[in-house]
């Protein structure tokens, strides 16, 4: 995983002599006018009233960034570009799971978003009041984010293969009275139906909740509307033509509520503000993703994550570019999909993970090699660590050999991209993400909170506050500041703590390793080991479980969860299903374990705590290294033999 000294790319002179940032003394100008460097970024904005401060630190880890200032995002990802005469440009080019297609101009975008921010109002949205979207890749996902930014109620966008369950858990958390849903949509070509997970959850919430379902598949699905359900369509026509004007926000105001998983079993709201996480989203899709209004940029990532939010709808619409959404998968209806969509609409930048590319590989390049990919300047990924092959593949198979990739590392609570190359500027090591940005503070230390010497491995830490951080998590101070703040931060510094490993090589360029805490990446997904873990000891007859992430093949890593029954019980295939069933049903289809193996105990320390760690290197058949700490050695060659016989 680690790069080879010797592998290096330079960005070609064709790429950089376009690039939107392109001059290396960025990173000195930016270190030098720290933190002031950052108005670069809020200059990117239009602001109803200028900030008076950059940052203000009086309260940290409660950092404020550009206080006094009001802005909208709505009014900076639509009005401003209309009002600069931009109005019949491509907004949204939407790529329907079935071949359909759908261009909003950035007219088209803002009249409807203001037709459903009347609408919403109506309903009895408030400034503050907390919107529930639970939608798939449907252009009403963004219109509604951006109708609840005009009107200044927070988003929380809840990911649409969540189950019924997680939905409940994420409105209750955020006392959310409002939900925007739809009927249902396309998986694989089968009609799926939300509206029922909606349903489901609404009826385990103890009080009424307002909720709009979005039509997505007339016919193909009956659905009927209870008292407080409203069309969407519906509504929008009953709003035509309205206008809504943007409520000026403050700078820190929240603009958006994501749920992700932690360490314990319940989800974290991580709060973001509207002035600096619009300032860096905007900041970054222009230095980093090179975005310019005239290109059709794609992230292929789902808005229900932080990545869409980011850079599908705030980073690239703020800065006025065409933006393509795509509803289905990379391989439906067959594994051309991608290519077909980047040659048809001639994409300049594609962003996209690891997991994707490495998938492409293992598919070969005769996809790619029968489309026109020439179009495409940029390449990017985010969400786990990309090999070294998978980034040469990339280059070379869908880059056609010269394009830069960035290799970007950020996290749902940094709200934006935090250490990546310049594409305009740095030379690029394949398996390293890169140095900090301009103006970031990353670093990887041992565990005091010392710098470690180049090729050792430690723990990234952020020690300068930036303007995308999120600001707490929703209704618990407490634990934003005991799980990111607590465990590197000193008398006279403040520590943030990202919950990765990493290295550094003697440039400074970083390699982040993944996780070290309980949470695993799946296919690009965050979850937590301890919300599955719940959900399987929920399952009659099982005693204990142990989840840890492990080989999913080709670098990926699945949901390995161990397991051990009560006396009552014998492991079978039967209670392996109902496990199974129950992950789904708590969390979701895409946490389903791909291993659930039976053990008559768990591999425990002699104070009695599960051995994780041992569990994990069994799962990807690595050496266990030291086992004379358990108290009982003798189950961990029982485990080994048990995954050998499956
Ligand atoms: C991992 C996604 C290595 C990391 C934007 C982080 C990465 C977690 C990279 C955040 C990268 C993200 N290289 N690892 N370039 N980018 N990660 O919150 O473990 O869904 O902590 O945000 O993904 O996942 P999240």
């Amino acid at each position: 995983m680690t790069p080879s000294p010797d592998d290096r790319y330079e960005p070609p002179s064709s790429f950089v002599d376009q690039a939107n940032v392109s001059d290396p003394g960025i990173y000195e100008e930016f270190e030098r006018s720290w933190p002031d460097c950052w108005e670069r970024a809020a200059d990117l904005l239009d602001w109803h009233e200028e900030y008076d401060r950059v940052l203000d630190e009086g309260d940290a880890p409660f950092y404020e960034w550009f206080s006094g200032g009001k802005l909208n995002a709505s009014y900076n990802c639509l009005d401003r570009h209309i009002e600069a005469g931009r109005k019949t440009h491509a907004a949204l080019k939407w790529e329907g799971k079935r071949r359909e297609t759908r261009t909003y101009t950035y007219q088209d975008l803002y009249g409807e978003v203001n037709e459903f921010a009347a609408a919403l109002r109506e309903l009895g949205v408030g400034t503050d009041d907390i919107v529930t979207i639970y939608l798939p890749m449907v252009p009403e996902l963004p219109i509604a984010m951006l109708a609840c930014a005009r009107i200044g109620a927070p988003h929380s966008v809840v990911f649409a293969g969540f189950s019924a369950d997680a939905l409940a858990t994420r409105m209750d958390a955020s006392d959310s009275e409002y939900l925007v849903t739809c009927d249902g949509y396309y998986r694989r070509g089968n009609a799926f139906n939300q509206k029922s997970k909606a349903d489901n959850a609404l009826m385990t919430l103890d009080r009424s909740v307002t909720t709009v379902v979005v039509d997505r598949l007339g016919e193909d699905l009956d659905h009927s509307l209870d008292t407080d359900q409203y069309d969407y369509g519906d509504l929008v026509l009953a709003h035509a033509g309205a206008t809504v004007s943007p409520v000026a926000r403050d700078a820190e105001d929240m603009l958006f509520l994501m749920y992700t998983s932690g360490t314990t079993g319940q989800p974290k709201g991580v709060t973001h503000s509207t002035g600096g996480y619009l300032a860096q989203a905007a900041w970054t899709a222009r230095a980093v993703l090179d975005i310019k209004p005239e290109d059709t940029y794609w992230c292929s990532a789902d808005i229900g994550w932080i990545t869409g939010h980011s850079y599908t709808v705030y980073g690239p619409l703020a800065l006025g570019t065409t933006t393509v959404i795509y509803e289905g998968t990379p391989d439906y209806p067959d594994r051309s999909r991608l290519w077909e969509i980047v040659e048809r609409n001639a994409v300049d930048v594609l962003y996209t993970a690891p997991t994707a590319v490495r998938a492409f590989m293992k598919w070969g390049e005769e996809y790619p090699a029968g489309h026109d990919l020439s179009s495409l300047r940029l390449l990017g990924t985010v969400g786990e660590p990309i090999n070294p092959r998978a980034w040469k593949w990339f280059r070379e198979h869908i880059g056609g050999g010269d394009c830069p990739v960035v290799d970007t590392w950020w996290q749902t609570e940094t709200g934006g991209m935090m250490i990546t190359t310049l594409p305009g500027i740095g030379t690029m090591k394949p398996g390293s993400a890169g140095p900090p940005l301009p103006g970031i503070g990353a670093r990887v230390v041992d565990e005091d909170g010392a710098e470690i010497d180049p090729g050792e491995t430690g723990y990234l830490v952020v020690d300068r506050p930036w303007p995308g951080m999120f600001r707490t998590l929703y209704g618990d101070d407490e634990r934003y500041r005991s799980e990111y703040w607590d465990a590197f931060s000193t008398d006279d510094e403040w520590v943030y703590f990202s919950g990765d490993g990493a290295t550094v090589d003697s440039e400074g360029y970083i390699t982040v390793l993944g996780r070290i805490d309980d949470v695993i990446n799946v296919s690009g997904h965050r979850l937590g080991t301890m919300e599955i873990e719940s959900a399987i000891v929920g399952v009659e007859g099982v005693a204990e479980a142990a989840v840890v992430g492990g080989d999913g093949g080709t670098n990926d890593t699945a949901v390995y969860a161990y397991v051990s029954t009560d006396h009552h019980h014998d492991p079978n295939e039967e209670l392996r299903e109902r496990i199974t069933a129950n992950v789904e049903r708590a969390i979701g289809p895409f946490a389903r374990p791909e291993q659930v193996v039976f053990t008559p105990e768990l591999p425990k320390t002699r104070s009695g705590k599960i051995m994780r760690r041992l569990l994990e290197n069994i799962a990807n058949h690595e050496p266990l290294g030291d086992t004379s700490t358990l108290r009982n050695p003798e189950v961990v060659g029982e485990i080994e033999a048990t995954e050998r016989d499956q």
